[in-house]
């Protein structure tokens, strides 16, 4: 049942390589920037809770039924859900979702930049800091020392404000991510995963234990695994419910890309898996490396999308050797950044690649284009296009410019019924003994899997859909 070659003949060089792609696919902002804010804003336990049954509920069985997708059509995201259609004798016109898919990825990436943007600024900032710090003669000082606490977060609007400052750091971010994935799958997104993953794993570890031992470590664990279940809205699971797929980077075209680069000895379920767990552990860690600096210095955890980038350089600011930690913190958060962005952009340029048959440096340059050309959009949105509103004229956008719209869009919307379509084609069209084979499942473990694809991944994504999206039929 094996499909032709991946289009360009690319594959990784070894499963541990997969892995350390796919899970540098999903551990990005999402589980260091936006999984603590939501977090924060959402009362803590109760969304965490929930957060955590959509990845196992949801996020999982999805994540193995695209990297299986991938691997049985090698070949892009609409291409292969188009092979497996094909295989299974059902409509090619499955393909539409493989399609929406690439544009998630293309939309996400546009915002995406402009955010691993800041972080870039922020590496500067602090580099900056630690530089002067040694001169000094104190390398363990705190944070940006010599400033006024209270001035700290303007560091921030500063930024925003300086429109050259805000492109440049977008620009470069993006210069970046193609440049590796013009390079291709082994020189380029594997070697990159290879040694950016590790570190950061490691940056992980140290910083959290710093936390636990120089923060409120207790207050972070009850604030983050104590639900009260009052702060639940409909709202607030299709949060939970966008930020889970978001996270795990599926119904966005990355994981069927990179599944598509697998080779046929790999067993996937308990790859899929480890992706699952690493990419929670890593979300979960986040909030307990965050939230005991946060706490420590009193500030707000609601504080939301500024929560890294105002309120912990004030922490840091506080604390003992906070110049040295604060500049591994934004590392850290950039190498996060840079394996996600290079997967997003992977999903564009491997559909760009084979349907204008173009080569892949090409392709990576002119895609990454365009997405660099709409990033400056979203960027200005942040600057002198804060008025415009794109999606005005729909109730749910009305008050959102173009980088929250862009951002609700997918999140809210596109990603829940790519999701929802994807479970629907795998747990009822595809043909079942192709993915049975390509699963690797047996017995009860399949028996599962496929209930939770057929049965409850899709009436638990249009359930919350459907309610977060019309409050009032409740
Ligand atoms: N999962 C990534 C993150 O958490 C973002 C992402 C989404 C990457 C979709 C690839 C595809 O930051």
């Amino acid at each position: 049942m094996a499909g032709p070659a991946a289009p360009t003949g690319e594959g990784w060089s070894s499963r541990t390589a997969f892995i350390l792609a796919a899970v540098g696919a999903a551990v990005g902002l999402g589980n260091i920037w936006r999984f603590p804010t939501l977090a924060g804003e959402n009362g803590g336990g109760a969304f965490v809770l929930v957060y955590i049954s959509c990845i196992i509920l949801i996020g999982l069985p999805m994540v193995l039924s695209e990297v299986l997708i991938g691997r049985h059509g090698r070949s892009d995201a609409f291409h292969s859900v188009v092979k497996v259609a094909e295989d299974s004798n059902v409509s090619k016109n499955w393909g539409i979702f493989g399609g929406i898919g690439i544009l998630n990825a293309f939309l996400i990436l546009t915002f995406y930049s402009v955010v691993a943007g800041w972080v870039m600024y922020y590496v500067g900032v602090m580099s900056v800091d630690l530089v002067g710090a040694i001169f000094s003669g104190d390398p363990f000082a705190g944070a940006l020392a010599s400033e006024n606490p209270e001035t700290i977060p303007s560091r921030m609007t500063d930024l925003f404000g300086n429109i050259p400052l805000l492109l440049g750091m977008h620009t470069l971010f993006m210069v970046v991510s193609i440049w590796i994935v013009a390079r291709g799958v082994t020189d380029g997104i594997e070697k990159a995963a290879t040694y950016l993953m590790p570190t950061f794993f490691v940056l992980l570890v140290l910083i959290t234990l710093y936390g636990a031992f120089t923060g409120e470590f207790a207050k972070a664990l009850s604030f983050l695994f104590t639900p009260d279940f009052s702060k639940l809205s409909p709202a607030v699971v299709n949060d939970a419910l966008g930020q889970a797929l978001f996270s795990m980077s599926v119904a966005s075209a990355a994981l069927i890309t990179y599944g598509g680069y697998v080779s046929r000895e790999t067993n996937l379920a308990p790859t899929a898996g480890m992706i699952a767990f690493a990419d929670t552990g890593v979300a979960l860690l986040a909030g307990l490396m965050i939230f005991p600096i946060v706490f420590a210095v009193g500030l707000d955890v609601a504080a939301g999308p500024t929560l890294v980038f105002q309120s912990l350089p004030i922490a840091f600011h506080n604390m003992p050797a906070g110049s040295l930690v604060g500049l591994l913190f934004f590392v850290l958060i950039f190498f996060a950044a840079l394996t996600s962005s290079i997967s997003l952009l992977e999903g564009v340029v491997a559909w760009a690649m084979r349907r204008f048959e173009w080569g892949r440096g090409f392709t990576a340059w002119l895609v990454g284009g365009v997405i660099f050309l709409i990033g400056i959009a979203c960027a200005l949105s942040l600057n002198v296009w804060s008025d415009i509103r794109p999606l005005g004229f729909i109730p749910l956008f009305e008050d959102k410019n173009i980088f929250d719209a862009i951002d609700d869009l997918v999140s809210k919307i596109l990603l829940p019924v790519t999701a929802f379509l994807t479970a629907v084609f795998i747990g009822w069209r595809a043909d079942k003994k192709l993915v049975k084979e390509e699963t690797g499942l047996e017995g009860a473990m399949f028996g599962l899997w496929r209930f939770l694809i057929a049965w409850l991944a899709p009436l638990a994504v249009a359930m919350i859909f459907v309610f977060a999206v019309f409050p009032n039929l409740i």
